[in-house]
Parts: structure tokens; C-alpha cells; sequence
């Protein structure tokens, strides 16, 4: 139940509010995930390295080869030679004794199921607000080529074909799976993402201030892309949609990503209840939500990458219409977007009237949700089979 205004716990914070509990996050337990990271991906990535490097020195033929090897590769054949390395294959392989198969595999269906809401959230909130807005992983963002459009599309795509790896079937999610050892591949991307901006970062401090924004890819950047996947769509992009997801399609859908958490080296205790990842959602908008001048660039980027695009041909009002309708206007003003005529909200609100209808016939007609989930998961599968893991 919602607090009144007066409440000392009410708080409101770009148009969402809430009433702070004890599972919300004081400012130090945000401090001290900010200072955190994962340590054990990191030094994977070194011993990886070193091999790779090793390897290089040995093999006469593979000094001038043009093509570095591809580091999940290396992890599966080495592993087994070094400390961390069969500690870090060891601990991606087990499964958790909370982790309940049946539940993932319902969870998983939750994507295909809604493919045009999940897709509508992933691009207005997630990219626009969440990775723009949010000061330190903006910046990193903004240092591995976010201000580039070409590199938006392939990141776009790269992280679209992953979601479709880890919801397309319940192997693929298991240890050995694509989804599972694409998630793997994640993690060591993240951390070579992190070496590099800290290797910079040591000579030039002002390239990316780790004092104010902690490591690259720490705890807290890492909890907040997971609430981007999980939470947003439940409690604030879908309601703006007209859907409201039931209370099994939440605690499995979050349960999906604790366990993704789990692989990600991402604390997962957070996500242990439904209760709880929506206070870090909550926390976040309270706290890590502070637009600035690279948030803008950025979420223009995003949109001029989007604009006119096939398939669908979105115009540039359309968009910045489904943004404000889902982020507010605070929000969207701060990433200095601009304000379209009520023509664009009227087609926005057509869009959710689309997906709403649906969602309520897949909830009415058993039959028809499984069809829609049937064809949307070979749609998604034929999309997800990237030519690195076919
Ligand atoms: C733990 C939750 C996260 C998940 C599940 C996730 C997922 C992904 C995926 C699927 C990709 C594309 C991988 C590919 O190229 O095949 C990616 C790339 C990337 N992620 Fe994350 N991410 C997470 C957290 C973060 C955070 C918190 C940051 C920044 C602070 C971040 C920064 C990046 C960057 C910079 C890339 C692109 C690297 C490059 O192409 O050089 N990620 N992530």
C-alpha cells in the first residue's frame, strides 16, 4: 500500500512513488557495492591472457596471426590448468540449490510472450533511461564507443541476441548451453571492458574517475542492469502499457535473473524475493538516476541510430512521444529530448492499446498464448543464432 505525501517514508523521484522500507539501500550499502567488483572475472581475464600470450610465444605459426583467439575458447581449454581459472569454470558450472528448473523454464517464456512490450521497454526505458541517465554507466558507455552510432547498432543487436539465448529454452540456459556460455563470454567482455578503462584511467584520471563512479562494471552498475532486464518491465514499463504481469510471472522472471546474476558475478542475494529486486529497482530510481551532458548524447544517439530504421520506421516524434509516455517528462526534458504534437501520444497509445488487448486474450485464451509463444520463439531463435555460436 502506497504512503500519503506526508509519510516520512514516501518518496517520489521522476514520477515513480514509493515507500521506503528496511529492504531498501542506505546510501552505504550503495557506496560499498559501488566500490565492489568482480574480482574473480577479472583475474580469469588475466590468467587468460597470459595464456593466450603464452600461447602466442610458442606457436611460431601463430605469431602473425591476424585473429585473436576468442577468450571462452581459451577458458574451455585451459581451465583446467590454473588455480582461478578452474575456480572461476567451477563456480559458472554449478547451480545453485535455489535455482528450480521449472521455474526458469516458465520464466523463459515470459519474453516471447510479450516480444513487443519487452522490446518497447528494452529500447525506451532501458537504453534511453537507464543506461543514459545513470552517471557512471554512461560513462563507460561514452568510453567504449557510445557516441558512435555504428557501435549502438551492434550493441543493440549483441545484447537483443543474447536476451533470446537465455529465454529461447531451458538447455540453452543450462551449464554447457548457448545462453549460459554466451553469459559467460558477458562477463569476461565486462571485464576486459573494466581492465582497459582502468589501465587508461591510472595514467589519466580524468578519462574515467573511479573515485566518484567506483570501478568500471562494479556491484551497483552491474544490480542495476539486472533490474533494467527484470524489474523495470514489471512494476513500471508494463503498468505504463496497459499489461500487468501476475504474480508468478514476476517471482520467475526475477528468479531467471537472479540466476543470471549468479553466472554475471553479480551479487544475487538482491534478487532473492520479488520484494526485494523491486526495492533495488526503487533505490535506484532514488538514487542512481542523475542525467548529465553525456546522458544526452547519448539518448540522442540512440534515437537518431533509431530513427527511419527498417523494419518498422519509427519517426523521431513517435519515439520521443513512447519516451516521455514511459519515462515523464522531468526525465525526457533532463536528456533534452524534444516534445512532440498529441498526434505522436495518440499513436503511442494505439501501440499500448496493441499490446494490452493481446496480453489480456493471451491471459483469456490458453490456446493463443501458446501459439504466440510458439511463433515468437522461432521468430526469436532464428534471430538469436548470431554467427559466432552457429
Ligand atoms: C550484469 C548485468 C549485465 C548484463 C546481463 C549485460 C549484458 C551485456 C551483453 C549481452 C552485451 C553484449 C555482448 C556481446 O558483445 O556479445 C554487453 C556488452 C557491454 N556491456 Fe553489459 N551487461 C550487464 C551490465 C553492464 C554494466 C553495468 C555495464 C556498464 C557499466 C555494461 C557495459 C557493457 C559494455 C560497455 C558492453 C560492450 C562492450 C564492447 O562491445 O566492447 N554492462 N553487456
Amino acid at each position: 500500500m502506497l504512503s500519503s505525501k506526508t509519510d516520512a517514508n514516501y518518496r517520489k523521484r521522476w514520477g515513480y512513488s514509493f515507500q521506503w522500507t528496511d529492504k531498501h539501500l542506505a546510501p552505504e550499502e550503495i557506496a560499498a557495492l559501488r566500490s565492489h567488483y568482480d574480482e574473480l572475472g577479472s583475474t580469469a581475464l588475466e590468467k587468460l591472457q597470459a595464456i593466450i600470450a603464452r600461447t602466442k610465444t610458442d606457436s611460431k605459426r601463430e605469431v602473425n596471426c591476424p585473429f585473436r583467439p576468442e577468450l571462452y575458447t581459451v577458458f574451455k581449454k585451459h581451465h583446467h590448468e590454473d588455480e582461478v581459472l578452474q575456480q572461476f569454470w567451477d563456480e559458472v558450472h554449478s547451480v545453485p540449490e535455489w535455482v528450480d528448473w521449472e521455474q526458469i523454464e516458465r520464466a523463459q517464456k515470459f519474453f516471447a510472450r510479450y516480444a513487443l512490450a519487452n522490446s518497447t521497454a528494452f529500447a525506451l526505458q532501458g537504453f534511453i533511461r537507464e543506461n543514459s541517465a545513470s552517471p557512471g554507466i554512461a560513462e563507460v558507455f561514452a568510453r567504449t564507443g557510445g557516441f558512435s552510432i555504428k557501435n549502438l547498432l551492434s550493441r543493440v543487436i549483441e545484447t537483443f541476441t543474447w536476451v533470446v539465448q537465455v529465454t529461447t529454452s531451458l538447455e540453452s540456459i543450462q551449464p554447457g548451453g548457448e545462453g549460459h556460455t554466451s553469459t559467460i563470454r558477458v562477463r569476461l567482455l565486462h571485464a576486459s571492458v573494466r581492465q582497459r578503462i582502468l589501465k587508461l584511467a591510472a595514467s589519466r584520471p580524468e578519462y574515467f574517475p573511479v573515485e566518484k563512479y567506483g570501478a568500471p562494471v562494479n556491484d551497483l552498475d552491474s544490480m542495476h542492469a539486472i533490474v533494467l532486464f527484470c524489474c523495470m518491465p514489471m512494476w513500471d514499463s508494463f503498468p505504463k502499457m496497459g499489461i500487468f504481469p501476475s504474480k508468478q510471472e514476476i517471482t520467475d522472471f526475477i528468479a531467471l535473473f537472479r540466476y543470471i546474476s549468479y553466472i554475471t558475478g553479480t551479487p544475487n542475494e538482491y534478487f532473492e524475493t520479488p520484494e526485494k529486486a523491486k526495492a533495488v529497482m526503487e533505490t535506484m530510481f532514488l538514487y542512481e538516476l542523475e542525467p548529465n551532458k553525456t546522458s544526452k548524447i547519448l539518448a540522442h544517439n540512440f534515437i537518431a541510430w533509431l530513427e527511419d530504421q527498417p523494419p518498422p520506421y519509427l519517426s523521431r516524434d513517435f519515439m520521443e512521444a513512447g519516451c516521455r509516455w514511459m519515462n515523464g517528462h522531468e526525465m525526457c526534458d533532463a536528456l533534452g529530448l524534444g516534445r512532440p504534437g498529441l498526434y505522436y501520444y495518440a499513436v503511442f497509445a494505439g501501440h499500448n492499446v496493441i499490446v494490452s488487448t493481446m496480453a489480456m486474450c493471451q491471459k483469456l485464451i490458453p490456446a493463443l498464448d501458446q501459439f504466440i509463444i510458439k511463433i515468437m520463439l522461432i521468430s526469436l531463435e532464428v534471430r538469436g543464432r548470431s554467427p559466432s555460436n552457429s
